[in-house]
Formats: C-alpha cells, structure tokens, sequence
C-alpha cells in the first residue's frame, strides 16, 4: 500500500536569499542537466562504435564520421556538438573538424586498459530505466531485484568492472590477502560469490592454473553467460559456474572464499558470511571487494560517492530490501561490513588495499 505523504509546506518564516548562492547553485544545476543528457549520448557514441571511429583517426568532419560509422550525418553533428561541450571531443573552427583526444581515446575505447570507463554509461542508463519502480519503492518500501533490471545492466556491469579488475586483483588485490598468492600457485580450491558473468573467477583461473575456480551467483542469465565465457576461454575442466544463492552455496574445504563488489547487494550478508565460514577450510581467507566509501557519512560527499550513493539507491539497496532483512548499501563504512563478518562468526574483517574506486577486505576465521 502506498504511504500518502504526510508534509505540509509551510510559509512561517520568510528566507532569506542569498541571490549569489542561488546563482551558483542554478550554475551547478545547468551542469548536471548537461552531464545527465550525456549519459545516454555517450552510451550511443560507444554502442554505434563512434568513439572507436574517431580514436587515433585525427580530425573528422560529422559526414567523415557518418560514412565511416554507417549512420546518419544529421544526427552525428548535434552528437558532435554535445560532445565537444562535455569536453570529450576537440573542434577547429578553422576546418569544421572534431578529434577525440588519444587519452580520451583510450579511456573510451582500449578494452583491456585499466582506464577503459566507457561502460559506466550502459549501467547508467541501464539503472535510469529503473526511476518508475524505485519511486514506488520510496513510497512502498518495496524492493527490486537485480534481474528485474534492464538487461543492459548486466553486459554493462561486466564491461565497467573488467578493467579495474585486470588492472588490481592479480597485482594488488590478491597480494595484499597475506598467504592467499601462494595457495593459489600451489593449487587452491576457491568459491567466488555473486560472481556475476565471472570477470573475476576467470582472471583468477587465468593466472593460476594448479587451482580450482567455483563461482555461484542466484542470477541465472549472469551464470549462463559465465559458463559461455569460460568455455570460449577453454577454462572449463578448472572452472564451474552454478546457480547458487550465497546463503547456501555447496562445498566446503575451499582455500579462499571472494566477494567482488556483491556482498552489499545482499538482503542477508550475515547468512552468506556464515554460510562461507563454515565453507572454508581451517585456514581459508576471506576476501571482500567492495566498492569504495567514507569511514564517516560525510567522507562519501566528493565525486566517487556521489557515483555509488547513486548505484545504491537505484540497485543495490533496493536489491537487499527484495531480498532479506539487512540492506548495507553500496557506501557501507568499513565498520558496518566487519559487524557482519563477525556475526557471521569471522575473528577479524580488515581493509589491505584500496583503490579510488575499491577497497579489499580480508576476514579470517
Ligand atoms: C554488482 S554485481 C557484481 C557481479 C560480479 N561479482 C562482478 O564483480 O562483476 C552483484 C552480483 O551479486 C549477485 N547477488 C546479489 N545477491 C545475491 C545472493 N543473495 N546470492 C547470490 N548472488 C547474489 C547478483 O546477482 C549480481 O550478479
């Protein structure tokens, strides 16, 4: 049932306005207009292969650009316009040409950079699609699944999180969990949950081929597409993907249990890290990946929280509120994710690195 809004506005005190600060703020607005209509303009670039057309090409007029990319001129020129007022493209009034910078280039175009960030605009707009049915979830307090998503949210997540994942989890990441390298090297046996279309499971199996992979995740189509990507990469005798939910995922004895940026999403992260307690073996780790967040609310107020304050309430807290009792949300303090760990049983939950955009995790037993 709908909750009716209570709030009444009322008139019992004239502000006072600062004429300054409404300017500035109204110049703040305008921006963010700007920023939100690029969005799905950038995601476009990238679908219809605009932005690899112009990478390393030099300058282009909108109709080069148009041949080359097979779409139509018309509408390549206002994209063109959008682009150079983001700041993406470059013009010369001199020869009415457009160039991507080479370093804008690689963030838009070079899949295995670690600077590749050009699927962040398919999870926007994937997660915009969604702005009917959070609204009823502010007034109902209802949840919505992560499948209930467009699909475009899962391909999207894949493609913004596979280069932060090449580029830390094998150089950094894994290192900084003391032991857990040289478990792998030896051969290990490892459970990697909510493991999504498994970027992390098969850069892990990639890099260490004495040890054995099982990734679960409750979301059938990411365990399909999984098992398809393992199999394209020959991995499959090492790794396995299943449909599993992390509050019963099967086996035990494993070396090491992973979390990559999921453990927040679950409506029951307690039942899951009790679950993984008694799944590891005496000695096993523990790794969590999670996204990046303040120790305090007011650390999250910059850039990157904005970022996932956003992805929480328009995925990841709804995700927990359909799912369980417990919803951390994507900017959970370091405190919050170890009071789970240790109801969950663990004896120590602590950040061992981080990047702007993450921070690692590693409980023990
Ligand atoms: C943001 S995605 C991350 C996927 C993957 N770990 C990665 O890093 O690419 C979160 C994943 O957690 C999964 N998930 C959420 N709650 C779950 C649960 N209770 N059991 C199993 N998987 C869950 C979702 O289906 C989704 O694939």
């Amino acid at each position: 049932m709908e909750k009716q809004s209570q709030t009444a506005v009322t008139n019992e005190t004239t502000p006072t306005i600062d004429p300054q600060k409404l300017e500035s703020f109204l110049g703040k607005v305008v921006n963010d207009f700007g920023a939100a209509f690029s969005a799905p303009l950038s995601y476009i670039g990238d679908k219809l292969g605009l932005y690899k057309a112009m990478a390393f090409a030099g300058p282009l007029t909108p109709e080069e650009l148009a041949h080359k990319t097979d779409t139509d001129a018309r509408y390549v020129r206002e994209w063109l316009i959008n682009q150079a007022a983001s700041g993406y493209v470059e013009y010369s009034p001199h020869n009415k040409k457009y160039s991507l910078p080479d370093e804008h280039a690689i963030a838009l175009t070079v899949e295995d950079s670690p600077y590749y960030v050009v699927g962040g605009f398919q999870v926007i707009n994937a997660m915009n699609k969604a702005d009917e049915r959070i609204m009823q979830g502010f007034r109902t307090g209802e949840g919505m699944l992560w499948g209930e998503h467009h699909h475009s949210l899962f391909q999207g997540t894949e493609r913004f999180f596979k280069p932060s994942y090449l580029g830390n989890l094998l150089q950094t990441w894994l290192p900084a969990v003391e032991g857990a390298v040289e478990k792998l090297k030896n051969g290990a046996k490892v459970a990697d949950v909510g493991a999504g279309h498994g970027i992390s499971t098969t850069i892990m199996a990639k890099a260490f081929p004495n040890s054995r992979f099982y990734g679960f995740d409750n979301h059938q189509p990411s365990i399909e597409r999984a098992n398809h990507n393992v199999q394209q990469d020959g991995l499959g005798e090492r790794v396995s993907f299943e449909v599993a939910s992390a509050q019963k995922f099967p086996g035990t004895g494993y070396d090491l249990i992973t979390y990559f940026d999921c453990l927040h999403d679950m409506g029951d992260p307690v039942g899951s890290l009790q679950q993984a307690y008694q799944a590891l073996a005496p000695n096993g780790d523990l790794m969590v990946i999670e996204p990046m967040a303040g120790r305090t609310t007011e650390e999250n107020f910059n850039p990157v929280g904005r970022v996932y304050s956003g992805a929480s309430v328009l995925c990841c807290t709804p995700n927990a509120i359909a799912s369980g009792p417990y919803a951390l949300g994507t900017v959970a303090t370091d405190d919050a994710l170890a009071e789970v760990a240790m109801k969950a049983g663990f004896s120590s939950f602590t950040r061992v690195a981080e990047t702007p955009f993450n921070r690692v995790f590693h409980g023990r037993k």
